[in-house]
Formats: C-alpha cells, structure tokens, sequence
C-alpha cells in the first residue's frame, strides 16, 4: 500500500509538471493562433478564416485600420491572415519597400491574382502587365513621355481646359452663389485632359450642363467592379458568376465592353486621321511608331485613362479640403502667386502639393506579389506567392520619420529658407522615394510625375488667385477618405465658390 501511494507520488512528481508544461504550449500556440497580444493591435486570427471578421468590419476604412496597426508595430511590417491560409505581409517600412521596388524588383511583381481580377478591364495595359510585356510598354513610353513637344502639348491642353471650362465654371458658381461637387468637377478636368493627351480626343466632359459621360460612367463601374474582385470571401468566386454571367460580373462585362468599344472607335479614327495630319497625342505617337493592334492599342489607352485620371483629381480634392483649413497656407500660397511669374519656380505650391499627398496618398496601398521564397530586410519570412504590400498612406504617418507633428499639414516641413533672405522659400528638399513612395519607385515608378505636378500646379495656380473655395461641410466634420485603385473623398466635396475681386493671368 505504502509502496503504491509512494510511486503514485512519484508519477505525479515528475509528470504533473510536464503536464503543466504541455498546458502551457498548448495555450500559447492557440493564443498565436487565435489573436496576438492583448495590447497589440493586430486582429485575431482563426485557422481557415484567419482575419476575416475584422477584415470585414473594417471593410469601409481598409487602408485607416491596416495604417494603424502597421504603425504601431515594432518594424512596420506585419502578416494580415486572409481566409484559407492565404497571407499578406503589409509594409510601412522604408527599408522593405526599397527592397520590393527596388533592389529585389526581379521577385515581386503584379502576379497572377492582381493580372487577373484586373485583366478583364485593363487587359496587358502596362498597369497590368509583368515580364516582357511592361518592360516593351515602359520602353516606348518613357520615351514618348520624355519629348519636350509632349509637354509642351500638355501645358496647352491644361490651360485651355482651365481658361475655357473651369475658369467660367467656378465664375458662375460664384456669382450665382450654388453648392457644386468639387470632387466631380477636378475628376471632369482630370478626365477632359487624359482624354485629349492620350486620344486627342476631347470628351467635354466639363462643359457647363455638366453632363454625365457614358464613357466616364462606364470606366467608374468597371474600376468599382474590377476591385470587388480582391475582396471576396472565396478567392476566385467571381471566376463561377463570370461563367454563368450573373450579377456584379455581368454588369462589369457590360462596363467593360462600353469602355473597350469606345477606346477602340478612337483609335479607328486616329488611325484614318493619321493619314492626313500628324497629331502630338500618345495614342498618334504608338500609332506610328508600328504599334497598330487594334486590343493592344485599347489596354495602353485605358490603362493611362486610369492613371492620369482619378489620381491628380483625388489630389487636388485634398489639397483643396487642407486648404481651407490652413488660412496662413493659403495665404503663402496668394503671396507666391503674386510673386512668381512662372508656374514651375512655385515651390511652395509644390511642397503643399507633397503634403497633401503625405497625408492623402491617391494610390494609399499598392500591392506585389513574390515570384519566389524570400526574406525581407527586417527577417520577415516570405513565401513564393505570397502577397506583400507597401502602404504609402501608413507611411506618411510614421511619428519617426515625420516627427511628433506628422498630423498637422505644414508645407514648409518640404523647404529650407536661405540664412540671408529670412523671408522667402528657396529650396525644395525632397524625401527619398522610399520613405515617400506616393509615386511608386525603382524601374516602375511611376512615369506621369512630372506631367502630374505640372497639371496640379497650374490649376492650383489658377483658381487659388482667382477664388476662395469654402467646404460646405457641418461644422467639425471630416471628410471620409476612401480607396478603390484610387482615393476619393466619400460622397464628393460640396463647396461655395466665392471670387477674390482680382482678376490676373
Ligand atoms: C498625383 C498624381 C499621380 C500619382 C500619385 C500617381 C501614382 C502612381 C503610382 C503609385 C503608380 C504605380 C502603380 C502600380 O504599378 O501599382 C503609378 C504608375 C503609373 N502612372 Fe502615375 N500617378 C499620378 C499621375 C499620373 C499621370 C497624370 C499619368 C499619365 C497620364 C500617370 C501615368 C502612370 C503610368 C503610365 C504608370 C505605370 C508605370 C509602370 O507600371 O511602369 N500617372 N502612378
């Protein structure tokens, strides 16, 4: 009896604690497994859903929740579990995202699931092409992009859109004291511009009815419908509505089809009126240099409607909102304009311009996809397949490169003052393309920046010395800041336009 309870001792002696130890691996796996810890703020994770649910709850500020949680993070860099295993490593650090664009550009590319949820709409248009393909589209069109004639061309265009159609828009708006959508109206003179650059077609589209644009319509849908695709619960379930052609995919076939027919009839034009005259446009420059393949011709087409369009508009709709929040911005911004004959030495319209794109990125999350195994600069493990993406809006808010003040919109953080002239700006200092990859950067950056900043600038130029925009928004209320490819103010920007009693320029 004595010898049974003393090996039952025994027993219990040496096994209770490495039951307890068992335990303890035991809590802590399902606790990775399950959440992180509790002060972090990295949702929970479940096998099969991984992050689903809060993926879902977040759904409408997706690129907000993902920034505050890679802020908070030790390395700017964290795993988002997706349904199935699948993983994304999101980024917000410099370092990564100069490894990513750059020096391991070779291994990340768009991939097989960005190509194809977006292959319907933008087909092998250089947004969506990898490999051979981009580097031929990049080729001819740095190239063409490159042309001082090209710029010259754009310099005319903006400025008649701006003399001709905004200019009286906002003088009538003015005048008859109305409520108009900002937003809709820098999105109409984006797209009237990108039209004629690209086309040398002129939509209109910012005539005075405003009308609305079957064209414009259709690309908005199928921009919507395209992006729906990477949020779905099942990976790949729109593949089965596509084949039966029922609901979101059936109207995004007829989006497309509208945006596809129109691209093309423009180039069947362009390329009869080629015969007689020589147009400045892009499309006329690969026309002509041998590129006459009616679907390719199109995906380049759409593909700068895309980039040129949304991206400078979602800008300068931020830019306006900042504005009007910041008098004594506004006002360094009237003493410029009086100041400065030439459009390209207004460097503190430029550095507003880098601001609000600091805060409002108009391409806030871009996504890669590894080609191979790989690590990253801070030891992240990532797999073949796996998709890592870099977060410019996260990023314009890391307190340690951007200092303690980082939410306040402050220009001057983009320029030095000469000792001796205390008075004014004379140095542009530009951050690294890395720690402000609003651009993109390496070998795809992004090849419009220059045409971007030359648009915006004169704009801004032209209403600022002009008008006085005034949000009509109830008082204390920010606007929603939301993200399809590209960034809008949700619901638009209501404004009152009131004139500033000069007329110049
Ligand atoms: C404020 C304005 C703009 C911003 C913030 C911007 C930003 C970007 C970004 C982030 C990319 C990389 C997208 C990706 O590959 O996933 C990009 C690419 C590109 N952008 Fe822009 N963009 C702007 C204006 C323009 C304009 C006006 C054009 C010309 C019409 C343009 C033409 C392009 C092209 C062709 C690419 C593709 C480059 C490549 O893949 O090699 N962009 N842009």
């Amino acid at each position: 009896m004595v010898e049974l309870h003393l090996s039952t001792s025994l027993i219990l002696c040496i096994f209770f604690p490495v039951f307890l130890f068992i335990l303890a691996k035991i809590k802590t796996k399902l606790k990775i497994l399950s959440s992180s810890s509790p002060s972090s703020k990295l949702p929970k994770s479940y096998p099969i859903f991984g992050s689903f649910l809060a993926i879902l709850k977040n759904k409408e500020r997706f690129v907000q929740w993902t920034s505050d949680i890679v802020t908070s993070t030790p390395n700017l860099t964290f795993p988002l579990h997706r349904t199935f295993g699948r993983k994304i490593i999101i980024t917000a650090n410099a370092a990564v995202v100069e490894h990513i664009l750059n020096s391991n550009f070779i291994n990340y590319e768009k991939g097989h699931f960005f190509r194809g949820n977006l292959r319907d709409f933008l087909g092998d248009g250089i947004f969506n092409a990898d490999g051979d393909k981009w580097k031929f589209q990049r080729q001819i069109s740095s190239h063409e992009f490159n042309t001082k004639s090209l710029r010259k061309f754009v310099e005319n265009v903006v400025d008649s859109e701006l003399s001709d159609r905004l200019i009286p828009i906002l003088n009538r708006a003015a005048a008859e004291k109305t409520v108009i959508d900002f937003q809709d109206i820098l999105q109409r003179f984006a797209f009237d511009n990108v039209c004629k650059i690209a086309f040398g077609y002129d939509p209109a589209y910012l005539s005075p009815s405003l009308p609305p644009e079957k064209f414009a319509v259709a690309f908005d849908k199928a921009v919507k419908l395209s992006t729906e695709r990477f949020t779905s619960f099942i990976p790949n379930f729109w593949k089965i509505k596509k084949a039966l052609d029922v609901g979101s995919e059936k109207q995004l076939r007829i989006a497309v089809n509208q945006v596809r027919e129109f691209a093309k009839e423009i180039i069947r034009e362009k390329k009869q009126e080629e015969i007689d005259r020589k147009s400045v446009d892009l499309l006329s420059r690969f026309l002509s240099s041998g590129h006459s393949d009616e679907d390719f011709v199109a995906d380049i087409v759409i593909s700068f409607i895309l980039a040129g369009r949304d991206s400078t508009s979602a800008a300068l709709t931020w830019f306006f909102w900042l504005l009007s929040n910041n008098p004594e911005v506004e006002n360094e911004i009237i003493k410029e304009i009086n100041e400065k004959s030439e459009v390209k030495e207004m460097i503190y319209i430029h550095a507003s311009l880098c601001e609000t794109m600091r805060l409002y990125p108009p391409v806030p999350i871009d996504i890669k996809a590894a080609s191979d195994d790989d690590v990253l600069p801070d030891g992240t493990v990532v797999k073949k397949g796996m998709r890592v993406t870099y977060h410019p809006y996260a990023m314009g808010r890391v307190e340690k490169v951007w200092g303690k003040d980082w939410p306040e919109f402050r220009p001057a953080r983009w320029l030095r003052r000469e000792a001796a002239e205390e008075e004014k700006w004379s140095t542009f200092v530009n951050r690294d393309q890395y720690t402000y990859p609003v651009f993109q950067a390496g070998p795809r950056i992004c090849l419009g920046k220059e045409m971007a900043f030359m648009q915006m600038k004169r704009l801004v130029a032209g209403v600022v010395r002009r008008f006085k925009v005034v949000p009509v928004v109830v008082e204390g209320a920010e606007p929603v800041f939301i993200s399809d490819l590209t960034a809008k103010m949700k619901g638009g920007f209501p404004v009152r336009i009131e004139a500033r009693g000069q007329e110049g320029c």
